[in-house]
């Protein structure tokens, strides 16, 4: 596995891989776990070379969140994913990817409002921005995200269409722990307490679904779920169309951490 951390480096290392196959790309900020692991493996599965991106976008942090305190252990990511077959790891500085100067921003409009859009002002810009950005160095055949970040992925999806770049998004299957809560970067912040706390917001998705199945009002029911874990404040809980998916996603804080989760109700066949 190579590390690289320039763009004009990264150029050079991808121009014979890209003359020889398709490449993946998996955009991440590090940490990695379960969640990482298994974009890098569906990448691989398709795709004849795999590039992961690890930065730690500072656009898409707000004021207050946790950008400075953010996990960092490029030593450990660096191992896993050799281990995981990634083929060249991109780590690029802040100024390498926004220099003096920078002014030019992505913004999917419809898809930004509501839920993190209305909770992150600015972030699914930030989002959009660097991916795009990372398309763009890259030109990979596929890039893969997660389902975990429902939003995030719809608006990729939508601007990868709206601005003709000639690759596919594919959206990977949420990883959970055994508990059900969501493996997510963030789940280091949590105090014992609060991770069984954390469990409730899978308890709220499952009832959620049930109460879909049976033709009831599943946010509705996630809200009373997610109501009895005094421990945890729902940021929110809703019903939302992303592309052809019908998702029921929450948004809560346990403690000084927040944590999101989804599940997808219904899924129009592409
Ligand atoms: P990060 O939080 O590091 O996540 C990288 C990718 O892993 C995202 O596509 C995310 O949806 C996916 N992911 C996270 N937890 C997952 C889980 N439990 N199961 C499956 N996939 C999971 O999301 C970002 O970074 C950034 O916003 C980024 C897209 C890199 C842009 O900066």
């Amino acid at each position: 596995m190579k590390t690289v951390r320039t763009i004009a480096e990264l150029r050079a290392v991808l121009a014979p891989l890209r003359a020889a196959t398709e490449i993946g790309l998996v955009p991440t900020m590090g940490a990695f776990h379960g969640g990482h692991l298994s974009l890098i493996e569906a990448a691989r599965r398709e795709n004849g070379a795999v590039v992961v991106s690890v930065f730690v976008n500072p656009t898409q942090f707000g004021p207050g969140e946790d950008l400075d305190r953010y996990p960092r252990d490029e030593e450990r990511d660096s191992r896993l994913a050799e281990e995981a077959g990634v083929d060249v790891l991109f780590v690029p500085a802040v100024e390498e990817l926004y220099p003096e100067g920078f002014q030019t921003w992505v913004e999917v409009t419809e898809l930004s409002q509501g839920m993190e859009g209305a909770a992150r002002p600015g972030h699914l810009r930030g989002v959009a921005t660097v991916c795009t950005k990372l398309f763009n160095i890259v030109r990979p055949a596929r890039a893969y995200f997660g389902q975990k970040d429902a939003q995030q992925a719809a608006v990729v999806e939508r601007l990868a269409r709206d601005l003709d770049l000639e690759l596919e998004i594919r959206v990977v299957p949420t990883v959970r722990d055994e508990d059900g809560v969501a493996l997510s970067s963030r789940n280091a912040y949590l105090s014992p307490e609060e991770r069984e706390a954390a469990r409730a917001i899978r308890r709220a998705l499952l009832a959620g679904e049930d109460a879909h199945r049976a033709g009831a009002h599943p946010d509705a029911v996630a809200r009373t779920i997610l109501a009895g874990e005094r421990r945890l404040v729902a940021d929110y809980v809703e019903l939302a169309r992303l592309n052809g998916r019908l998702v029921l996603a929450i948004a809560a804080r346990a403690g000084r951490t927040r944590l999101i989760d989804n599940v997808v109700l219904e899924e129009e066949k592409p």
